[in-house]
């Protein structure tokens, strides 16, 4: 069979993608090696601010740059994750008490540091990260805080400044199905418009569930048509859309019935996209059940992804092909 990046490619999009942990697992290795499911990485933890800026001004990018070397051997893409987050952010930048003005100056050497030294390889950017609480408001982090939703705007300039030619996104989750968390991310996207500053997409995050689950709150994946709609509320503001973390969890153990129905959830995650002319792409969040982030953060979830513990291909994969296929 075709694989998942190589549909995708024939149906005129841009990528699939995983995140990736380089963690020396020669199975997992072979999968994104081999290319024909993936030509897109995200880092998933190395990029992040407490990997790079442990303390202030003193930058570690060794395990960064492992996957921006990566990216660039396998002549894959990379979805470079992230800039400015209220999460993985250390101590001693969510505790030193500091100013407006002396947050906005972290705030862009950061960016000037990590964006600078990648500047040309990062296809996208995920240059916000999670800037929303579930009722649409912005979270009270320490960016919002500090500096106020002029935080936003500004951490897009920054990044188009260093780096111009990467693509710069906002990135959060249940964007998908929330519509109040949805219409604020739209009017981010005006906010950082309307003062002429660069955004070229919306991440939607798709951390989804199959069944009701007790984090889900009963939620489970929305029809191809609810999720459809969702990506046109951002496409309709002039911007591109991407899937950035998809998995679909459910409470396990799994079975062939919940397999099944996980494998609708793909499906239907994957053809919502291809109905939308300017979703140009969609990154699983990992390979194998094996390594997921979800039981050790949802107690009895889990079975997320694509490939099971025995790095087996799970129905979920066929679904996701069909979708892409033919969505
Ligand atoms: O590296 C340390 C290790 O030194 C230490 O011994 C160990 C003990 O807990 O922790 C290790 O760090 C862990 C890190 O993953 C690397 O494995 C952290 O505890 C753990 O919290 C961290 O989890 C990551 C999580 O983000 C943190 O928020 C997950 O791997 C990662 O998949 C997850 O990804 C996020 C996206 O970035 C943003 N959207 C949501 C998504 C899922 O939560």
């Amino acid at each position: 069979t075709v694989g998942l990046s190589k549909a995708m490619r024939q149906r005129g999009r841009s990528f699939i993608g995983t995140a990736l942990t380089l963690r020396g697992d020669a199975q997992e290795l072979a999968i994104v090696e081999n290319k024909a499911d993936f030509n897109s990485i995200t880092p998933e933890n190395a990029q992040k601010w407490d990997a790079t800026e442990p303390q202030r001004g003193v930058f570690t990018f060794d395990d960064s740059d492992r996957y921006v070397d990566f990216a660039t051997e396998h002549g894959i893409q990379i979805h470079c994750h992230n800039l400015v987050w209220h999460s993985q952010l250390p101590n001693w930048v969510t505790a030193g008490n500091f100013d407006n003005e002396t947050l906005i100056e972290i705030m862009h050497d950061h960016i000037k540091a990590l964006a600078g030294r990648y500047k040309g390889r990062c296809t996208r950017w995920d240059v916000v990260n999670e800037a929303l609480e579930e009722d649409g408001s912005y979270r009270k982090s320490v960016w919002y805080n500090t500096i106020g939703e002029a935080f936003l705007p500004l951490a897009f300039k920054f990044a188009s400044q260093v780096d111009p030619k990467a693509q710069l996104y906002y990135n959060d989750y249940n964007l998908e199905y929330n519509g109040a968390k949805t219409d604020a991310a739209q009017r981010i996207v005006k906010l950082i418009q309307s003062q002429g500053v660069k955004i070229n997409g919306v991440g939607f995050q798709a951390h989804l569930t199959s069944e009701p689950t007790t984090s889900s709150g009963g939620g489970v994946t929305p029809s191809q048509n609810t999720l459809a709609t969702a990506l046109r509320k951002m496409t309709s503001q002039d911007v591109d859309v991407v899937y950035t973390e998809i998995d679909v969890r459910m409470n396990t153990p799994a079975t062939r019935k919940k397999l099944n129905m996980q494998s609708k959830a793909y499906q239907r995650i994957a053809a919502s996209c291809l109905a939308v002319e300017r979703c140009v792409g969609m990154t699983i969040w990992g390979i194998s059940d094996k390594y997921s982030w979800i039981p050790g953060v949802f107690p009895g979830e889990g079975a997320a992804n694509l490939w099971d513990e025995d790095f087996k291909k799970k129905p979920a994969y066929y679904g996701f092909l069909r979708g892409i296929l033919r969505g």
